[in-house]
């Protein structure tokens, strides 16, 4: 079989992860492109990488290649996967541009595909017509604790990955895609229609922005006060948090249903956050009643902290991080996407835009978002 070359840049947990398993796959050459220095030389000591796996197992694995330049990281790739969050991605794409093959197909995708990658990734490889632009919906497995250049631990599994590509990409493409992914990770991946199905289906943008608001918003509880211990995001869900949730999944709902209708595009598959929590964790949920009941008693929801650092000024506690990805990716590129899309229908979504304008308030103001690549025409096709 000819040898695939894969390229994974961004050396955080899911990147790692990902690298380790396909270096356990015949014929697979794996680079890493990190910024991480520690990783770079960890990998030119010859230190094994491994993923401690669920069940007790260990994986092993030696990467081709780990660099901190992107021309060596991806000069010969036929599949680019880029791994770092939503925020980031734009200096990821532009880093590697320059590099990428123009001689052969290159499969440029990212994990997670959300926040609109197909939209970015568009505007910023513009003039590589053999690019062929790709998102799966979510990451294969959850991967924490990692220890950069050593280990990662390996959770939870999909039994599906969804995958989407750049509506201008052929159904040969397509098909070509399908048999990569396939090759790595089995055959438990498929096809969606429409990138949109994954740009629309709720998850972390809704979820993290409404429990912040229900705790520290303005009618929270902990409205300008300092937590004395770290909180868990999700059995320690606030009421206001959980009834914000629930108001903006049906308005993100709302938002599949005016688009599909006037798009004429099939987004039966979006399902709403309730649905796709209950159907994802099923028994691991000991009370579906509400969605409430259903974040709070989530036992794969354990112990998941929420994201906050030290009061600081001398004071004890804690204050939710304004730094933190349920800001900077969340808000700025998934709840900025949504309120902008809806604006273009005319539709109204009064619980997402609350929740947007006091989040971009605590975050003293936006430095950077998806409407910097959101196309100005959309939904006009250019
Ligand atoms: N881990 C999970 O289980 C999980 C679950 C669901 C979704 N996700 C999503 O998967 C994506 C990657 O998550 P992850 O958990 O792998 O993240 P991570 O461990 O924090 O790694 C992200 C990597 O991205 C690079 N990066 C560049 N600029 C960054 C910035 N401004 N902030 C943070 N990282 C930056 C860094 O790579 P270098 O070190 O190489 O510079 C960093 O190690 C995110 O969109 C996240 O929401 C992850």
């Amino acid at each position: 079989m000819k040898p695939l070359k894969v390229a994974i840049c961004g050396g955080g947990r899911t990147g790692h992860l990902n690298a380790i398993l396909f270096k356990q796959l015949p014929d697979v050459q794996v680079s890493l492109l990190t910024s991480n220095l520690e990783v770079v030389d960890h990998h030119a000591r010859q230190v094994p990488l491994q993923a401690l796996l669920p069940d007790g197992a260990t994986l092993n694995a030696r990467l081709d290649r780990v660099t901190a330049e992107a021309r060596p990281a991806v000069e010969d790739a036929d599949i680019v996967i880029i791994t770092v969050p939503a925020h980031a991605r734009a200096k990821t794409l532009q880093a590697i541009a320059p590099h990428l093959s123009t001689s052969k197909p290159v499969y440029i995708g990212a994990i997670p595909g959300f926040c609109g990658f197909d939209w970015l990734a568009e505007a910023t490889l513009a003039n590589h017509p053999n690019l062929v632009i790709w998102g799966m919906k979510d990451v294969p497995h959850t991967a924490f604790e990692l220890k950069p250049g050593r280990s990662i631990k390996m959770g939870g599994g999909k039994s599906q990955l969804y995958v989407a590509t750049h509506a201008r990409e052929s159904q040969a493409s397509r098909q070509h895609l399908h048999d990569i992914l396939t090759r790595l990770y089995g055959p438990c991946v498929t096809l969606l229609d429409h990138y949109l199905e994954i740009t629309l289906t709720p998850g972390n943008p809704i979820m993290h922005s409404s429990v912040i608001y229900g705790l520290i918003g303005p009618y929270g509880q902990w409205h300008r006060k300092i937590f004395p211990q770290r909180l868990c995001w999700w059995t320690e869900c606030p009421e206001l948090g959980a009834y914000f949730l629930e108001r903006m999944d049906q308005e993100s709902q709302e938002l599949c249903a005016v688009i599909s209708e006037r798009m004429g595009v099939d987004l039966s598959s979006v399902k709403s956050l309730k649905q796709e929590i209950v159907e994802a964790y099923g028994d691991q949920i000991r009370d579906q009643s509400s969605m409430l009941s259903i974040l709070r008693t989530n036992q794969a929801y354990n112990d998941i902290l929420a994201p906050m650092v030290p009061a600081g000024d001398n004071r004890a506690g804690y204050v939710i991080e304004r730094e933190s990805r349920a800001f900077n990716e969340d808000v700025a590129y998934g709840l900025v996407l949504l309120v902008e899309m809806a604006r273009r229908f005319e539709l109204k979504v009064p619980y997402i835009e609350e929740v947007l304008h006091w989040s971009v308030a605590y975050m003293q103001g936006l430095r950077d978002s998806a409407l910097d690549y959101f196309p100005s025409q959309w939904p006009r096709t250019a």
